[in-house]
């Protein structure tokens, strides 16, 4: 009995924090993705968050984990270089993540991002 009390006061207090502070604003520069790789055998992939805001306006499409109040953690911190359980290395992550719904919108005859590994890995 305490636990549910418990539970509902914390759902309650949960709902209002989120009201109250604000949201984290998305990086507008350009990101450089390959600050997350492992090794430089690719070269590095640039990631605007600018121009995903207008086709992805959902944050938590990409940043999954996200409690939506504090910054949004660092892909890298949980999908490191090694297969590990269920998470995917970085690079089947990344390739799953921003090709797959590249390759998606393509399909809807939306505008989309490159799909091609020299259009993302730009010299
Ligand atoms: C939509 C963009 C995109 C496309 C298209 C793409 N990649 Fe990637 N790739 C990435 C991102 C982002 C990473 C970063 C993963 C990381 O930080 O380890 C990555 C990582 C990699 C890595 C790991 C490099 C390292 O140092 O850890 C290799 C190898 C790679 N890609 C090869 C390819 C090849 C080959 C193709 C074409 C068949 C391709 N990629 C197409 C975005 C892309
Ligand atoms: C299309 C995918 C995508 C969308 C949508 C997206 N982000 Fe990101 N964001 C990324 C990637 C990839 C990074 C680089 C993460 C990394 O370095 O591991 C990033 C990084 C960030 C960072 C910097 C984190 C750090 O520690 O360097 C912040 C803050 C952030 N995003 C906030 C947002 C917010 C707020 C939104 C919604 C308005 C948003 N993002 C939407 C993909 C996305
Ligand atoms: C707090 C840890 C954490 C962070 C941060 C995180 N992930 Fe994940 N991710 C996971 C876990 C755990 C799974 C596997 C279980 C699941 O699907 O929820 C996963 C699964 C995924 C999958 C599905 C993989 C598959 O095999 O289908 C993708 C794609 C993905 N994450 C992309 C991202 C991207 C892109 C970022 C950064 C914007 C990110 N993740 C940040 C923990 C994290
Ligand atoms: C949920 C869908 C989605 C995801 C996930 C996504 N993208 Fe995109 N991306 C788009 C759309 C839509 C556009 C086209 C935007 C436009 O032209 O209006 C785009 C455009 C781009 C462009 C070309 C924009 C430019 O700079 O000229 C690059 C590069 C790119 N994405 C890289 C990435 C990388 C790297 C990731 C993974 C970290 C990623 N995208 C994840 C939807 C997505």
């Amino acid at each position: 009995m305490k636990k549910i009390v418990l539970m509902v006061a914390l759902a309650a207090f949960l709902m209002v924090s989120a009201v109250a502070f604000a949201n984290p604003k998305a990086p507008t520069g350009e990101l450089k993705v390959s600050e997350m790789m492992k090794s430089n055998k690719k070269p590095p992939v640039m990631f605007s968050h600018a121009k995903h805001a207008a086709g992805v306006p959902d944050c938590k499409t990409c940043h999954h984990t996200w409690d939506g109040k504090a910054a949004p953690e660092k892909c890298s911190k949980c999908h490191t270089g090694r297969k590990s359980g269920k998470k995917d290395n970085m690079k089947n992550t990344m390739h799953k993540k921003c090709k797959g719904c590249h390759k998606a919108f393509k399909k809807a005859k939306k505008p989309a991002g490159p799909t091609s590994c020299k259009d993302c890995h730009k010299k």
